[in-house]
């Protein structure tokens, strides 16, 4: 049975029994905690918490979900992928284990003729959490299952949970027994490959903190409502029901799995350390397609990184495979032509992902042979420094990977070829201490603490923000919670920066790429100025916000003020962006994607999928269309539709947003910039005043960034250029059209001046050579010419000084020439020696250590010419003395 039927006879199956059909959410996770979407249940968090209501009792999904904890298990277990698809049935406070035991025995023993899965009864066990009895009885009830393919476990393999503080409960789990030949009798207790789970059924009913592993947490209280949360593995009943031997050869992975064997001229199936290699890169490619489709774009940190690595293992793997040229836009369209079946989306945004994902091994492999001679450089110094048990450095390790980007793996591999040894411990201990960095960065960022719990409590005892930033200003508001330093306080004084939770809010919390509202919460007696505002959980905005009189007490009455100067300068900076994206878009072409974006009063910047420079007349294109626009007075218009009208209506979906089944589109001039967004905008495109890009740059190898002033801040940039063209002109005594010829001619006449004062202070410095030359003192049989030049050039001056005085003394006489000056302020000496001086023992480099030691520094060279300085002016005399010395004791007199 194919990929793609199982999914859809899993929506028709819970459909039929009264759940409604929701799409996949992107993987990018809309909860704050994770990183990506884990599982089909993350994007119902809110209403299995009952932070929100939710719109329909039943609900199913195949959600796309990443995973990369078990990312070293991929190719070498049967069931392990780090993108998978997950069917899920949930039901929030309507059935709960009769239910969805029922619904999962109904369906996965279903005969195929009747729309089911069809597995034989007799293969299926079953897990329940360890004291629960009623599942147990329930299984035997509505499945007819025998005690002994019952089996109990405890909370590691039976507790379910996302990992980080949220709802989780109990969980039974359906699986299939494979037959003998894949392991021993005795069920999932004794052997998962062969017992293949293929089925969760989460009895989700906790909530939970202080998640410290599987096993390790607190369950804090019962949630709202009994709730079903289930999940299916659809890669695993793919491989089942294709009579497959493993996920990767399902028919949505095997493709790529082929290509990329007749790409290293391998037999899959023929070497099992070649086989894994293969299944990695089937794996990763696919994970990579989804992950940039969904607008995840390779970077060093968060879920940028994870898909760096993702696409970086692949390529690695080809190379492990002999295959050294580009691999990943072949092997990426294999992918994407069989992905694309069930995200159609993947065809439309090709051009955009193919460019991410081959950029990015582009950079790789420049990495890699960059990597290879700084690797090799380090393993030689290694070895140079410890013969026996060369050993290569944490901070060696952790430099490559850091600053060359060159995988640890690779560097012990390649490390171990030539004999030497990695400290991994230390280049992990590295690792962790930047990770940990990065962590308590991106918490500082969000406003909030790891440990949303706090946020949690406020939502679950109050419900959601009343968010009115898109009706009003001001408003009057009660004081629900007042956080200090990330614990609850009943009020807090003059001089405190806290966080201020509302019952409702005109403030903006920053998202979408807009930045926080600016204003003041005040009350009777008191008043604080508001300095940021985020929401840390779906739903909950908090306000950062200094006290600046008065106490700010939970339960009082306030009023909560934005500044309207900030936010009328905002919508422009917001508007201003998508005027900017639909200007690029029609100079460059549908390609120049948004990646990311961020905007403030008066400021935007926006970051787009391009290579390479613009040109200046792309960059001023885009600047006079966006004006246009302005110009034109284009209506704004907002509206609310369902997801799948906006993308029928081609509105852009931002990547990294998640929506709702309902979204906001906002249109500047109807469909000329059409973007789903939910920040505040003008309402009419003249408001947005003028738009002046300030500037173009790189944001890694295929992403540029435009900046611009926007508004007021638009029109005194431009003033400010132009009172400088002023100020310019009027010191140049020319009209403001000459400017640059005057400037032009200036620098000319400049060069020429520079020029000719060379010359002549060479011919200067020259002319001093005949009076040195006669000045040659006596020394033991050896003419010595000891003398101070006084200030010079350079050092080169006083070189091409020596070397002519030298040439006037000849090279048949036994010579020295050692002069002193200072070059800008700093004390040079240079001594040059004739033929017949060197024949007499008199060497140039001895003779500039001995000069410069006496000028505190140091120098040094071949035995003709040498030269140094120090740091000491007032030791010249001193060192043309110490030269005098020098010769005098090598010529003995
Ligand atoms: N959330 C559970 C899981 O991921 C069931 O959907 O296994």
């Amino acid at each position: 049975m194919e990929t793609a039927e199982i999914r859809r006879r899993w929506l028709r199956y819970f459909e039929q029994q009264g759940h409604t059909v929701v799409p996949s959410a992107s993987l990018v996770s809309p909860d704050p905690a994770l990183l990506f979407t884990v599982a089909g249940m993350v994007p119902f968090i809110p209403y299995l918490t009952g932070q929100q209501i939710p719109p329909y009792p039943r609900a199913t999904s195949v959600q796309k979900c990443v995973r990369t904890l078990d990312i070293d298990e991929v190719g070498k277990t049967t069931r392990h992928g780090t993108f998978f698809q997950m069917n899920g049935n949930f039901s929030f406070g309507d059935y709960f284990k009769e239910g969805a035991i029922g619904y999962a025995w109904e369906l996965v023993t279903g005969s195929q003729d009747d729309g089911g899965y069809g597995f034989d009864p007799d293969t299926i066990w079953v897990t329940v959490y360890e004291d629960d009895d009623e599942a147990e009885q329930l299984w035997r009830k509505v499945a007819g299952l025998p005690g002994e393919r019952i089996q109990r476990r405890g909370r590691k393999d039976n507790y379910w949970h996302t990992g980080a503080a949220g709802p989780g409960g109990p969980c039974s789990e359906i699986y299939v027994d494979r037959g003998p030949q894949h392991g021993r009798e005795g069920g999932p207790v004794v052997d998962e490959d062969r017992y293949l789970e293929i089925w969760n059924l989460v009895f989700m009913q906790y909530q939970l903190a202080d998640v410290r592993s599987k096993e390790d947490f607190a369950i804090v209280s019962e949630l709202p409502a009994k709730n079903i949360d289930t999940g299916m593995g659809l890669e695993r009943v793919a491989y089942l029901l294709q009579g497959v031997d493993n996920l990767y050869e399902i028919d949505e992975v095997a493709p790529v799995l082929r290509r990329a064997a007749e790409l290293a001229g391998a037999r899959y199936g023929a070497d099992p350390a070649a086989d894994v290699r293969l299944r990695v890169v089937a794996d990763h490619v696919r994970a990579g397609l989804m992950l940039v489709g969904d607008g995840v774009t390779p970077t060093n940190e968060g879920g940028g990184y994870v898909l760096r690595r993702l696409l970086r293992r692949a390529v690695r793997a080809m190379r492990l495979l002999g295959v050294g040229e580009p691999v990943l836009p072949e092997l990426l369209t294999v992918s994407r032509d069989v992905m694309s079946r069930s995200y159609p989306e993947l065809l439309t945004d090709w051009e955009r992902i193919a460019s991410v994902v081959a950029a990015e091994e582009e950079v790789f492999l420049r990495t890699l042979s960059a990597g290879t001679t700084i690797l090799d450089v380090a393993v030689r110094e290694a070895k140079e420094e410890r013969a026996q048990h060369p050993r290569l450095s944490g901070e060696r390790a952790f430099q490559l990977h850091d600053t060359y980007g060159f995988p640890i793996d690779l560097t012990l591999e390649m490390a171990a070829e030539q004999g030497v040894e990695v400290d991994a411990d230390g280049f992990r201990e590295l690792m962790r201490a930047q990770k940990e960095r990065a962590r308590a960065d991106a918490v500082a960022k969000r406003g909030g603490r790891a440990d949303t719990s706090a946020y949690r409590d406020l939502l679950t005892e109050h419900g959601l923000t009343e968010w009115l930033a898109h009706t009003t200003l001001s408003t009057e508001s009660t004081v629900l919670g007042v956080l200090d330093g990330g614990a609850p306080v009943p009020a807090a004084g003059a001089g405190r920066v806290v966080e201020v939770v509302l019952d409702r809010t005109p403030f903006y919390a920053e998202s979408g790429g807009q930045d926080a509202d600016a204003g003041a919460i005040t009350w009777d007696g008191g008043r604080a100025e508001v300095l940021d505002v985020q929401r840390p959980l779906k739903g909950l905005v908090v306000h950062q916000a200094r006290v600046l009189e008065g106490e700010l007490a939970t339960g009082e009455r306030v009023l909560a003020q934005v500044d309207p100067d900030w936010r009328r300068d905002a919508r422009q900076a917001h508007s201003g962006t998508h005027v900017v994206h639909a200007a690029l878009r029609e100079v460059l072409g549908p390609q120049a994607l948004q990646s990311g974006s961020f905007n403030r009063p008066g400021y935007l910047r926006l970051d787009f999928s391009w290579k390479g420079a613009l040109a200046p007349q792309q960059r001023s294109d885009v600047e006079d269309v966006a004006n246009r626009a302005v110009r034109d007075d284009l209506p704004v218009d907002v509206r609310e539709m369902p997801l799948e009208q906006a993308r029928a209506e081609g509105a852009l979906a931002l990547f990294g947003e998640t929506y709702g089944e309902r979204v906001r589109v906002v249109d500047i001039g109807g469909p000329w910039s059409r973007e789903l967004c939910g920040g505040t905008h003008v309402s009419s495109s003249a408001q947005i005043g003028p738009l002046v890009v300030t500037g173009e740059s790189s944001v890694g190898a295929s992403a540029r960034r435009i900046e611009a002033a926007v508004g007021m801040d638009g029109f005194r940039y431009l003033a400010r250029e132009r009172d400088l063209v002023q100020q310019v002109s009027g010191l140049l005594k020319v009209q403001r059209d000459d400017v640059v010829d005057r400037v032009g001619q200036l620098l000319a006449q400049l060069r020429e001046a520079d020029r000719e004062l060379a010359a002549l202070r060479t011919a200067q410095v020259l002319a001093r050579a005949a009076s040195l030359a006669a000045s040659a003192e006596d020394v033991g049989g050896v003419a010595l010419v000891a003398a101070d030049a006084g200030p010079v050039a350079s050092a080169d001056d006083l070189r091409a000084l020596a070397l002519d005085v030298r040439g006037r003394l000849g090279d048949s006489r036994p010579a020295a020439v050692a002069l002193v000056g200072v070059a800008r302020e700093r004390p040079v000496v240079v001594v040059a020696t004739t033929a017949a001086g060197r024949g007499a023992g008199v060497r140039a480099g001895a003779l500039v250590r001995a000069a410069a030691q006496a000028l505190g520094g140091g120098g040094g060279g071949k035995d003709d010419v040498a030269q140094g300085g120090g740091s000491d002016a007032t030791a010249l005399p001193a060192a043309l003395q110490a030269v005098r010395a020098a010769v005098a004791a090598t010529t003995g007199s």
